[in-house]
């Protein structure tokens, strides 16, 4: 961590950090389960590899949070269909006035995404 950045910056970057740590620990787990001799040595290594998933989603959802810009990405493709390279298209089709993105893309998005859970 670089010194003298903001508190904010701080927790982004333990955030992110931790969110590194947590995707190799499931990295880690997935393979050594997949190479597990044992059956009960390979559904620990599953369980844990699912419980780093967990602790991954929740870090992700606190840097959805507190980081508006990473936050509005991860609204924008988390829980669409269809091509995911097609989205950003989607929502630059949306665009008028020069704007980047549309104000109402991630809400007419949203609405898709509520009726699909
Ligand atoms: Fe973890």
């Amino acid at each position: 961590m670089l010194s003298g950045i903001s508190k904010k910056a701080a927790d982004l970057d333990f955030a992110i950090q931790s969110l590194k740590e947590e995707l190799q620990a499931v990295d880690d787990y997935n393979q050594r389960a997949e190479m597990a001799v044992d059956p009960e040595l390979k559904e620990i290594m599953l369980h844990n590899r699912n419980e780093e998933m967990e602790h991954a989603a929740m870090i992700v959802e606190w840097i959805r949070r507190n980081q508006l810009e990473f936050g509005g990405e991860i609204e924008d493709y988390l829980f669409t269909q269809g091509k995911i390279i097609g989205v950003e298209a989607q929502l630059m089709g949306r665009v008028s006035g020069g704007e980047d993105k549309p104000t109402e893309k991630a809400s007419s998005l949203s609405l898709n995404i509520g009726s699909l859970k």
